[in-house]
């Protein structure tokens, strides 16, 4: 059959911490054409510990770019008009890898050993174990907490030094301190870093490396964005601060070069890995942080709009534009976006939840109460309330605005009444509380409320989600028909990349883009009456770890 002549098209990887995906985007309308989806597995192999292994990872991208391009030939949709491949990613997640053989230099040692003289495999601190085969640690990894507390003691003049130069707290959250974990406990990671041989990056800088060909000639390079999540990157100068890396003590040459988030790093190289060699060639031309980019795709380009993403966590992203915003409650600064290399930087306050669709995943997976995650509307949709049920899913800590790591998860208010339908729907409102409590500090820090909230992520195809979220918040929540914004602002930043330019990021770029919109429909009494109840369900969960 004759093949469909289409504009340019422009690609994007989505690698967040639950799945990957690749998406195809028409870059005059922003229509997705095609796209699939791999879910990536977590590892929990100790309390506190969250891995997965960069090369599923990596292995999930090449066959998300394979099965796409296979249903755009059935679409008769030539994947030659693929013209561009913007790339978004969860963030903070750290890799260390042999750039001489592609090997991320984490160890197949499953079990707690004491390596002898003739095992150069891993140093294990009495009492641990060694992560899984090829691992990275994950954002909501805890297993650093000692280190953060060992560091924290020392922060050299004030407690501000990190969180001038970065706008983050000294958390687990961040790259620096997982970095410096492995550094000390790896053997493997400091072999290859005295022998020249380790490069670090965060999913974004071991996917462009990979898809640039690896270990043949693979350019090492993060964006602005991926870079001011790793504590190491100072958000003023939007370079390597050379003070924060003597403070954790990481070598320079271990990091990548940091470029701006939409210009050309690279041409995809063919890998046995990859059948669609007919992406050989393309420029991957957009880079940014999953956040960051949900931002661009939400076209939030003016100081003062807003996101909120609903993903493995929820975050909340306000544009602060050229001006880098020092939050008083709780909230991080971040770099938003830099979209080409002449282009200014535009910086973001951020309210980052650790736990929002990863709680419907601990129900599925840990409880077993549903199946699949989609059936959480069912069972929440039969009760229609909580019926006093208050569930705090507090399992990595509490992040904003609280960073309160002796927090755990709770359920409270149970009576015999209570059955897993309560659960499910508290389970769904703790998601909306959670950003309640991010949108209050947002609006106490930048002094103009927010007058409507900006939502994307694969959760808002909930609707009971999306009705209880304009309640708890007592304002309008809007949707984009398309809800892959994350995905739509790598691909605007790769088509608008200089070079490539088949985007040219003007909100008539967006005209396959219809909004839903939700009204609150309680009475603000009874909203601010469940609010505080679930002030006072947090309260209970914090200081269960000492
Ligand atoms: O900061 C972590 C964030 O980037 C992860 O996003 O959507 O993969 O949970 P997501």
């Amino acid at each position: 059959a004759k093949k469909a002549v289409l504009g340019p098209l422009v690609g994007a990887v989505d690698q967040g911490t639950s799945s990957t995906r690749f998406l195809v985007f028409n870059s005059k309308t922003a229509e997705l054409l095609s796209h699939h989806q791999v879910e990536i597995k977590q590892e929990f192999p100790r309390e506190g510990w969250v891995e997965q292994d960069p090369k599923e990872i990596l292995q999930s991208v090449y066959e998300c770019i394979e099965k796409t391009c296979e249903k755009l030939g059935q679409l008769n949709i030539d994947i030659s008009n693929i013209k561009a491949i913007g790339v978004s990613n969860q963030r903070e997640t750290t890799v260390v890898w042999d750039k001489l053989t592609g090997e991320p230099l984490y160890n197949a040692v499953a079990a707690p050993v004491s390596p002898g003289p003739s095992d150069p495999v891993a140093v294990v601190p009495s009492g641990s174990s060694v992560p899984a085969a090829g691992t990275s640690s994950v954002w909501l990894d805890l297993r650093t907490q000692s280190t953060v507390e060992n560091l924290s003691k020392r922060i050299p003049g004030n407690n501000n030094f990190v969180k001038s130069k970065t706008g983050l707290p000294l958390s687990t959250y961040f790259s620096a301190v997982k970095l410096r974990w492995l550094l000390d406990n790896v053997r493997k990671v400091q072999r290859a870093v005295e022998e020249d041989r380790a490069l670090f990056g965060t999913i974004d800088s071991w996917l462009i490396w990979s898809l640039t060909g690896g270990a043949n000639g693979g350019v090492h390079c993060t964006d602005v964005t991926n870079a001011s999540r790793t504590m190491l990157f100072n958000i003023h100068s939007l370079e390597w601060d050379k003070e924060l890396c003597e403070f954790f003590e990481i070598p320079m040459k271990i990091l990548p070069n940091v470029r701006s988030s939409s210009e050309i790093y690279g041409l995809m190289k063919i890998s046995h890995s990859l059948k669609a060699g007919a992406l050989e060639g393309v420029p991957i031309s957009g880079c940014l942080g999953d956040q960051s980019a949900a931002l661009v795709g939400q076209m939030c380009f003016q100081d003062g709009q807003a996101k909120n993403t609903y993903g493995t966590g929820c975050f909340l992203l306000c544009n602060t534009g050229r001006k880098c915003v020092f939050s008083e409650h709780g909230l991080l600064t971040t770099v938003a976006y830099k979209l080409g290399r002449d282009k200014p930087v535009y910086y973001a306050l951020e309210g980052s939840v650790a736990i929002a669709g990863a709680v419907i995943r601990w129900l599925r997976d840990n409880l077993g109460i549903i199946q699949t995650s989609e059936e959480i509307e069912k069972l929440a949709k039969e009760v229609g309330t909580s019926y006093g049920c208050y569930f705090v899913p507090a399992f990595s800590g509490l992040y904003a605005p609280y960073w309160e790591p002796s927090a755990r998860g709770i359920i409270c208010g149970l009576t015999q009444f209570t059955n897993k339908c309560h659960i499910a729907f508290a389970a769904l409102e703790a998601v909306c509380f959670q950003t309640r409590e991010i949108l209050d500090a947002m609006n106490r820090d930048c002094g103009i409320p927010l007058s409507h909230l900006q939502v994307d992520g694969g959760m808002t195809n909930n609707k009971i989600l999306m009705q209880l979220q304009a309640d708890i918040l007592y304002i309008p929540v809007v949707k984009p028909s398309m809800p892959e914004t994350t995905a739509l602002g790598a691909a605007m930043a790769a088509g608008a990349a200089e070079g490539v330019g088949v985007w040219s990021l003007e909100p008539e770029d967006l005209s396959a883009v219809t909004m839903e919109r939700f009204e609150p429909q309680i009475n603000a009494e009874e909203s601010e009456i469940r609010y505080s109840t679930w002030k006072k369900a947090v309260m209970k969960s914090v200081g269960w770890v000492t």
